[in-house]
């Protein structure tokens, strides 16, 4: 057992942070190893060419899964301050156990891989195996174990106010116009851009981000499951490929 926090030179904010939601002291598992297990539906790098614009920036990913998505941007951009929010209920346990079922899954992950996740997450449950996928970085990230919309209060009621917002969780509604409002000079991004296709070819999110984009004078990016919504202000540069006509203004 060992406490090991080091507190980074940096926005008092983030210190304050990780004061309010500290790491346990063990925090670790010894017997298992940090793995990287994402559901990345792919045009991820449309978040990396955000944090090379925003390199010491705060990003907060709320549906943070089991850390992998995480893991791979905090390795890939040292100055990267996270905040991983989740409620790792037990229904991930099932959820994962179900994904061997599913095509896409299948293509990406072993069925063997993911029976190893399922058991892992059967032995110890979900927030223990992020902490241990996390620990590492536990200097510049904090978990949050909460849930859209009441997260988003509670982090600006305690001042965790961040640069950028990557929404990967139940794809409501509230979700976005939330975080519209609550952190309005957020740059807002996220997943599930491509998720559920309708039989008259709309997809779910697509209205949700567009009422933003609108109100923030902003101009939507998105490639496969991956969106940005870069407004002006925020003075981005992304491929001119990746821009986003709707279809009313197509
Ligand atoms: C699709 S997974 C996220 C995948 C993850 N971002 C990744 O890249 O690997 C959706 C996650 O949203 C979480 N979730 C469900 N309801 C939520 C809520 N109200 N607020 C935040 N997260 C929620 C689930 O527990 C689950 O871990």
């Amino acid at each position: 057992m060992y406490f090991c926090m080091r507190i980074p030179a940096g926005p008092k904010l983030f210190a304050d942070a990780l004061q309010r939601w500290p790491w346990p002291e063990d925090c670790t598992l010894p017997d298992v190893s940090p793995f990287t297990f994402t559901l990345d539906g792919g045009g991820r790098h449309l978040i990396q060419t955000v944090l090379q614009n925003r390199t010491n920036s705060i990003f907060a990913e709320f549906g943070t899964f089991m850390g992998g998505a995480a893991r791979t941007w905090l390795s890939n951009n040292i100055g990267l301050r996270y905040v991983c929010v989740d409620p790792w209920g037990d229904d991930i346990t099932d959820y994962v156990k179900s994904l061997s079922n599913v095509d896409w899954a299948a293509r990406a992950y072993k069925t063997s891989y993911l029976e190893e996740i399922a058991e892992l997450l059967s032995r110890y449950g979900p927030l223990r195996l992020v902490q241990n996928n996390l620990a590492s970085f536990k200097d510049r990230c904090v978990l949050i174990r909460g849930r859209i919309p009441a997260a988003y209060s509670e982090m600006r009621s305690a001042g965790l106010v961040p640069d950028i917002i990557y929404i990967d969780a139940l794809k409501r509604h509230e979700d976005f116009v939330e975080a519209h409002k609550i952190f309005p000079n957020a740059i807002i991004t996220g997943d599930d851009w491509n998720w559920g296709i309708q039989a008259d070819g709309a997809y779910p999110i697509r209205p949700y981000v567009e009422e933003i984009a609108r109100e923030r004078n902003g101009q939507i990016y998105a490639d496969r499951a991956t969106f940005v919504i870069s407004e002006p202000r925020h003075e981005l540069q992304f491929d001119d490929k990746w821009r986003y006509m709707s279809q009313s203004s197509a």
